[in-house]
């Protein structure tokens, strides 16, 4: 078994290889003056089974141009089995086609890796776990629902007093299986796109939030807007305080000081994401998923 490290989160890399005791393998990624981009294996890997690691998070088209390659140049290589490991699978927010002549970006991402010849791909919370059938090998999709439970299990968090909230209704079942874990009810924000709602902009609820602790639970946090209004309607309805947990910490733009700004109690988030190069506020905290990853593989 072998075990590469492309871009876009070496740290978790790194932290996964340790985890299985070995070492990264070595491979030269490079750009052309252009930013096109080679990539070198610079040690035999014929007839292994081969692993990487790669998000394909912003910038994603680069990051997942890098998977295709390295795809590539494991195959030219003699790989005898290639398996994507993709903790953070973007492009999956447009799984299904919502307008008239509207692309279906997690099919095409799909497409391209396994075109490029991956053999089984392994990722994490995807948005849409129907996604997984868009591809013709294997996949595993793993969760990080009981890592982030423990988290508030750990703060003793948990019970009649909790409500675990999905914040909108595509993310019912991924709440569930939270609130399952939790032992706690649930209850579902009505999440409209803005320009369907009157200013000022606000979220309807279902459920009983009045006098609770709620523990926002979603796939991804990406400007942290779906959150923060998540929270103040949730507190406007009687909720006593408000976390946020998610797995994948796009934080686009100004999320931080989006969600530093916020009444939010507390935001966990995975390292699915690299954030080394962010300068984080106290009210993030971020957990590892590499033991997760570590025993997929
Ligand atoms: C939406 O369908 C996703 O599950 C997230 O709720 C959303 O993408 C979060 O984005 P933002 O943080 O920009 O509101």
């Amino acid at each position: 078994l072998r075990l590469f490290s492309l871009n876009s989160n070496r740290p978790l890399a790194e932290e996964v290889a340790k985890e299985l005791g070995m070492e990264l393998g070595k491979a030269d990624i490079t750009t052309f003056e252009d930013g096109e981009i080679r990539i070198n294996i610079e040690e035999s890997i014929r007839g292994d089974d081969v692993y990487f690691i790669q998000s394909t998070n912003h910038p994603s088209n680069d990051y997942l141009m890098e998977a295709v390659i390295m795809i590539d140049a494991l195959r030219r290589a003699s790989a005898r089995k290639i398996n994507v490991v993709i903790p953070y699978y973007g492009y999956a927010r447009k799984d299904s086609k919502e307008r008239p002549r509207e692309a279906i970006t997690a099919k095409v991402v799909a497409n391209m890796l396994t075109v490029a010849g991956a053999d089984r791909v392994v990722t994490m919370e995807m948005h849409s776990p129907q996604i997984q059938g868009f591809f013709d090998i294997p996949t595993d999709h793993l969760s990080a629902a009981a890592l982030l439970a423990n988290y508030f299990i750990d703060r003793e968090l948990f019970g009649e007093e909790v409500v675990i909230v999905s914040p909108d209704h595509a993310g019912v079942s991924r709440a569930r299986e939270m609130a399952e874990l939790l032992n706690a009810p649930l209850a579902i924000i009505d999440k409209r796109e803005e320009e369907e709602q009157d200013i000022p902009h606000k979220y309807n609820i279902v459920g009983d939030v009045e006098g609770k602790i709620c523990i926002l639970y979603d796939d991804l946090i990406d400007t942290g807007k779906t959150v923060t209004i998540a929270c103040d309607t949730l507190l406007e309805a009687g909720a006593v305080e408000v976390y946020a947990c998610a797995t994948h910490a796009v934080f686009s733009h100004n999320a931080i000081e989006v969600l530093d700004q916020s009444a939010l109690k507390k935001v966990v988030v995975t390292n699915t994401i690299d954030l080394s190069q962010k300068s984080l506020c106290p009210l993030v905290e971020q957990i590892s998923v590499a033991i997760i990853i570590a025993d997929a593989i």
